[in-house]
């Protein structure tokens, strides 16, 4: 595949992400809080975090190992990065979460190894067959977009990691219910996790400067912010004195 098409691609794939985006707002993922069981079949929910997640470390684990450009440059920087994000996310995470007998849609396992799929396979082949090895070389770890990326990357990993942290534990070994989480952002935002997660794949787009980071940034923002004011309105409906000057997922403002 030559960059021009790849470029095709990404353009269409972002087109999709605007209309998942809308689609969300009005249509609830049924995953964690939202599940149901009319979206046809069930899977074991820390199975399905495992399945829906790992296409995405297995790809960039891939293209890192096998790929023609990736230690050329300093791009393997960005590799690195991306699979410790998708460590945590794909062993860690649903090894961590509570509630073991709970369950999701097979819809959302699929729905995800898609988006795993496209993103890390438009990202991964970018940096290890078509990226311009000159754009990552040293001078580019001194880049003001590098820095501030860098630095917005590790800030949202630790928020989300923290959050996601402060979630789980709000239910003691063998509890099934939702508690209101108080602290920490908590006191900002109905969803830091989210913002968490926002914000780092913002700060990696800064880093990496190219289209397929871009487009993975815009379908992450496609994907969390909808979740996120669903997990919002839930939280208002499910607890009548829940924080009124809470906003969804940015602090402040929505
Ligand atoms: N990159 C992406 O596009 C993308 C998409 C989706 C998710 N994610 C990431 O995946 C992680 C999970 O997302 P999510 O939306 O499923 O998170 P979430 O609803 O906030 O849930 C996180 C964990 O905490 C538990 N929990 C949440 N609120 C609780 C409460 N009030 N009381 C007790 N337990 C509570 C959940 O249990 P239950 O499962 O039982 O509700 C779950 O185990 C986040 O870090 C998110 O950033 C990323």
């Amino acid at each position: 595949m030559n960059l021009e098409t790849l470029y095709l691609i990404c353009y269409i794939w972002l087109g999709i992400a605007i209309a998942v985006h809308i689609t969300m707002f009005f249509i609830t993922a049924p995953f964690g809080r939202h599940t149901t069981t009319t979206w046809g079949p069930m899977i074991d929910n820390k199975l399905g975090w495992f399945i829906m997640e790992l296409p995405s470390l297995g790809i960039m684990l891939y293209f890192l190992m096998f790929g023609t450009l990736s230690f050329n440059s300093y791009v393997w920087i960005l590799f690195s990065l991306w699979i410790f994000h998708y460590l945590n996310r794909t062993f860690i995470y649903p090894l961590r979460i509570r509630a073991t007998d709970k369950k999701m849609p097979l819809v959302i396992v699929l729905n995800a190894i898609l988006f795993n799929f496209m993103n890390a396979g438009l990202n991964g082949y970018f940096l290890s067959e078509l990226a311009d090895s000159s754009m990552y070389q040293s001078d580019w770890l001194t880049t003001p977009h590098f820095i501030l990326g860098a630095v917005l990357f590790v800030v949202g990993m630790t928020i989300n990691w923290k959050s996601d942290s402060i979630l789980i534990h709000l239910r003691k070994p063998g509890e099934t219910g939702y508690k209101i989480p108080r602290g920490f952002l908590f006191d900002y935002v109905s969803s830091p996790n989210l913002f968490g997660e926002l914000v780092e794949w913002g700060g990696f787009a800064l880093m990496a400067w190219n289209l397929p980071a871009l487009t993975f940034m815009v379908w992450t923002f496609a994907n969390l912010v909808p979740r996120a004011k669903n997990h919002h309105d839930w939280y208002h409906q499910k607890f009548t004195d829940y924080p009124k000057e809470r906003k969804a997922v940015f602090p402040f403002l929505f």
